[in-house]
């Protein structure tokens, strides 16, 4: 088979099977994330980590899990490259990298902030995950605050992420889309 022909079906299938399915996972964990987060009750001193904050430690520790397996696919699996000029090139490789960070930052520091409340977070509550911040410590109760702030730069870096699949789509009609499609 001919290189441009080994080329050109790779271009066409964009990313594999699993990095998509795990795309897709993580964005789905990270709605729930969202939704969650943003309506169980407020947290002080000694709350119980029940009802809807169980819900989030539990959708995040899942979430951590698939993360990582999803990193570790995209660094042993690369896609075929995108055919997009050299500027959308350098803007998306920054949008992806930085997508990435906050995937990594955001539940981090939950998971941190969990720990310092004392609050043990289960894989599909079994697996325990060990303790990564001391119970009490001030810098873990800060990391709370920062998770909060941050969550919304991962909104914002996903809202632009959209904007640009649907820009692909709809101005530019190339398939970028279709790269990440079943
Ligand atoms: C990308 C994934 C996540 C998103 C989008 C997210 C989002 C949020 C949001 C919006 C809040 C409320 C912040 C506020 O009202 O100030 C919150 C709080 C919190 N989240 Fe997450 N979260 C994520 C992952 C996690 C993970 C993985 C854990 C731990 C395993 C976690 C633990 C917490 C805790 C303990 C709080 C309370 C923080 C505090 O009030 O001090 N989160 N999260
Ligand atoms: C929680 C929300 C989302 C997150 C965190 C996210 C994250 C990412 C990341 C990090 C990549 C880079 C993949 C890589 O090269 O390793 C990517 C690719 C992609 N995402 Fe998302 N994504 C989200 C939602 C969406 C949505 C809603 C759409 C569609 C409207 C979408 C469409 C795409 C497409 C088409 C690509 C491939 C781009 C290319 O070929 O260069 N994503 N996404």
């Amino acid at each position: 088979m001919r290189s441009d022909q080994v080329n050109f079906s790779r271009y066409a299938s964009g990313y594999d099977g699993v990095a998509k399915f795990l795309h897709w996972l993580v964005v789905l964990l990270i709605a729930a994330q969202f939704v969650i987060g943003w309506t169980m009750p407020g947290i002080h001193k000694g709350t119980r980590p029940d009802g809807l904050i169980a819900w989030h430690l539990g959708v995040g520790a899942t979430l951590i899990a698939v993360v990582v397996l999803r990193i570790v696919w995209r660094l042993t699996h690369s896609p075929a490259p995108a055919s997009l000029s050299p500027f959308f090139r350098v803007v998306s490789h920054i949008t992806h990298g930085l997508l990435y960070l906050a995937l990594v930052a955001v539940p981090l520091l939950g998971w941190a902030n969990a720990s310092s409340r004392g609050w043990s977070v289960k894989l599909l509550g079994v697996l325990p995950y060990p303790s990564i911040s001391p119970v009490g410590s001030s810098a873990g109760h800060a990391m709370g605050d920062i998770h909060g702030y941050l969550a919304w730069v991962l909104f914002a870096l996903i809202a632009l992420h959209i904007a640009a699949a649907l820009f692909h789509r709809f101005v530019l009609k190339d398939e970028t889309l279709q790269r990440m499609l079943p």
